[in-house]
């Protein structure tokens, strides 16, 4: 089975949902706002598992320039469940 991971947390990583949703019904403590891809706070680093995510979507693109999938928003990033994804977001500068 395959899972998100965020810190201590495992969740199964339902295909079809957003990352910060699988989070937040496990009670991870993750910073987010909108919930809506607008405001940048839910951003992830992807330690490992991109691969496992769908591609960014164009909320992600505008929000996160430059980003070649290791920096993701978790409210938009869309697991697939062909794998694990591991996520964090310690040490992240403040969104520009
Ligand atoms: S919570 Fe605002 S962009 Fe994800």
């Amino acid at each position: 089975m395959a899972d998100v991971v965020f810190g201590d947390l495992r969740v199964p990583a339902t295909p079809g949902r957003d990352v910060l949703a699988l989070l937040l019904d496990e009670g991870a403590e993750i910073s987010y706002l909108c919930m809506a891809g607008s405001c940048g706070t839910c951003r992830v680093r992807v330690c490992s598992g991109a691969e496992h995510l769908k591609p960014m979507n164009a909320a992600e693109r505008f929000m996160l320039p430059g980003s070649d999938g290791s920096m993701r928003l978790a409210c938009q990033a869309v697991v697939t469940g062909g794998g694990d994804v591991v996520v964090d977001q310690d040490h992240l500068p403040p969104p520009a």
